[in-house]
């Protein structure tokens, strides 16, 4: 159906926004790509920069993701698949198009993040505008993650450790709250690309020398 390539065309361009390589790159002139963990993430950018560019960053990935959720929840509280209908789409349909499309646009948005075109596809691992669009799909899947990911984070100080809880947890929240074959193949699939892109923390994480957070000190 056209609307679902239009969500995804709309999702995966606000995902391409990278705030940490639009930031380093043409602000600090700096690409956050070359230093640290060579993520282009909020952590990594925090990690190399620091400074309250660090809040623009977070503003960026926010924003896109909350811009490309609401076009979706609009177009998809308008989609009717049937052919000619003679009545209007029951409610529970409606509600169920909104999450779907949320899903939906909630993929193309971290594919645009994590392989954004015009920065040769080399972006982030999802977890901040992954965790902003959590809770626009639903408070209950957002306190899942959110809780998980920052437990584990101040317990442990590894950033990565909550992001894993976050791309793991995701697709079981969802299957717990949704389960609608669709949408849980969509969070399954949201749940891979976020464990696979942590691929490289994974085997850190493991050997015990995964980079823990530190408050950032300006070198002189
Ligand atoms: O969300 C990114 C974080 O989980 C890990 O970032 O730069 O330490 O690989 P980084």
């Amino acid at each position: 159906r056209m609307e679902l390539w239009l969500v995804a065309a709309i999702a995966y361009f606000c995902g391409c926004f990278n705030g940490a390589v639009i930031i380093s790159k043409y602000i600090l002139r700096d690409d956050v790509r070359r230093h640290g963990s060579g993520n282009a993430g909020l952590t990594n950018f925090y990690r190399t920069f620091g400074g309250p560019l660090t809040f623009v960053v977070i503003l960026c990935d926010v924003l896109k993701a909350v811009i490309a959720v609401l076009i979706a929840a609009h177009i998809g509280g308008g989609f009717d698949p049937r052919m000619m209908p003679d009545m209007p789409l029951s409610t529970e349909m409606t509600v169920y198009y909104v999450v779907l499309f949320k899903y939906w646009a909630a993929l193309f948005c971290l594919l645009g993040h994590m392989f954004p075109c015009m920065f040769h596809f080399k972006g982030g691992k999802g977890i901040l505008s992954g965790g902003t669009i959590v809770w626009m799909i639903d408070w209950r899947i957002g306190l899942v993650v959110w809780v998980g990911f920052l437990l584990l984070f101040l317990l442990t100080k590894y950033v990565s450790l909550g992001s894993v809880w976050a791309g793991a947890s995701f697709p079981f929240a969802t299957w717990y709250f949704y389960p609608d074959p669709v949408i849980v193949l969509l969070a399954f699939l949201l749940g891979a690309l976020i464990l696979w892109k942590h691929r490289s923390n994974i085997v850190r994480l493991i050997h015990g020398n995964e980079n823990k957070f530190s408050v950032h000190r300006k070198k002189n």
